[in-house]
């Protein structure tokens, strides 16, 4: 039986498709490379030293999921493609709402036909409701605040609704918190498409030189040192929570959410800090007014990732300053280079 990785092109798909590998499974890939580069699957192949099945469509086309259904035995789906840029998503809300929920559902519909009825999903911390307690537990209060968000939280509800009605179905929803790092090779790693909107990809061009100089957004935050705080987890530390997903998916029935996270609260100053001692480089910045949706302080309470799954975060931030600078270093445009 194969694990088929929509998305598995993309930052966190690539990193996990190597742990899936390293993990004993075979995979199947599909991914549309909309937001992503080929050079990824050629890289997740020469890592993981083996070669799989790959296809180039779009998720939303059920034709061709039906098929791949049928040609490979699949026992579960790591669901990671979607659209997912929070500040493009309030311009064009209809594109992420048809997009996000067509690719779920279509998803569901062929697993369906196919006896499938695992599915792992590719979940945020952005479905809590802003102003949660914190750290943020599993059972806080959900709403966000643009559509992107709100694609992710009705793809939960569509997931748990379907997991209620068919009591044979496992699905694990995994709310990301802040994904940063790469793999320790530098191999592959985020490679967002333009002017980067997320602060590690900002930092790591700034310190290139191919941006001037970083944007703080804030420094009268009600924090330690007045900027935002995120919990920032290393990329490979996520990927491993899917494998352990896998995991507790074929031992668990219904839907469940769970989050991955650290539990530690950065501030972007520590990580502006933490970069520049790790690596030895300057990256300029400026304090900047505050970035419209921002909040004061997001972290995660994981103890249930621990308790249900025996997932823990790693690595640290020295490690992911210095994952992220390597990746950057030896990939200084991306996969698509000069
Ligand atoms: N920041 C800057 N300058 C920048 C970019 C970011 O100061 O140029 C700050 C932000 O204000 C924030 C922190 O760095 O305090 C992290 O910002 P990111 O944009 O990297 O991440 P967010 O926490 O805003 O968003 C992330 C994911 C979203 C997800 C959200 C929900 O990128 O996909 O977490 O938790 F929806």
């Amino acid at each position: 039986m194969s694990i088929l990785v929509t998305g598995g092109a993309g930052y966190i798909g690539s990193h996990t498709c190597v742990k899936l590998i390293e993990n004993g499974y075979d995979i199947v890939v599909v991914d549309d490379l909309s937001n992503s580069h080929i050079k990824a699957i050629e890289r997740v192949k020469e890592l993981a030293g083996k070669d799989f099945p790959f296809y180039e469509f779009d998720v939303c086309d059920g034709n061709k999921l039906d098929e791949l259904f049928t040609k490979h035995d699949i026992g579960c789906v790591i669901h990671f493609a979607g659209f997912k840029a929070v500040g493009e998503s309030v311009e064009k809300p209809l594109e992420y709402y048809s997009n996000n929920l067509k690719t779920t559902m279509t998803l569901c519909r062929v697993m369906k036909r196919h006896n499938v009825n695992k599915f792992i999903f590719s979940s945020s911390a952005t479905v809590y409701k802003p102003g949660s307690q914190m750290p943020v537990s599993e059972d806080a209060e959900l709403g966000c605040t643009n559509p992107y968000g709100w694609s992710k939280l009705i793809c939960e509800r569509i997931l748990t609704d379907i997991a209620y009605a068919d009591d044979t179905w496992s699905v694990v929803l995994l709310r990301y918190f802040n994904p940063i790092g790469a793999h320790e090779s530098g191999k592959i790693g985020e490679d967002p498409a333009g002017i980067p909107n997320n602060l590690v990809p900002y930092i790591t061009q700034t310190a290139l030189g191919r941006l001037e100089k970083l944007s703080v957004f804030g420094n009268d935050y009600d924090t330690h040192d007045g900027t935002g705080v995120r919990d920032y987890i290393h990329v490979q530390d996520l990927a491993q929570g899917h494998v352990d997903a896998i995991r507790y998916a074929d031992e668990n029935k219904g839907a469940i959410a769970i989050n991955l996270g650290t539990g530690i609260g950065y501030s972007v100053l520590d990580i502006v800090n933490a970069f520049e001692k790790v690596n030895g480089v300057k990256v300029p910045y400026v304090i900047a007014p505050r970035r419209e949706g921002d909040v004061a302080t997001v972290y995660a309470n994981a103890n249930k990732a621990k308790e249900l799954l025996g997932w823990e975060a790693k690595k640290n931030l020295e490690d992911m300053c210095r994952d992220s600078w390597r990746w950057q270093k030896q990939n200084p445009k991306g996969y698509a280079g000069e």
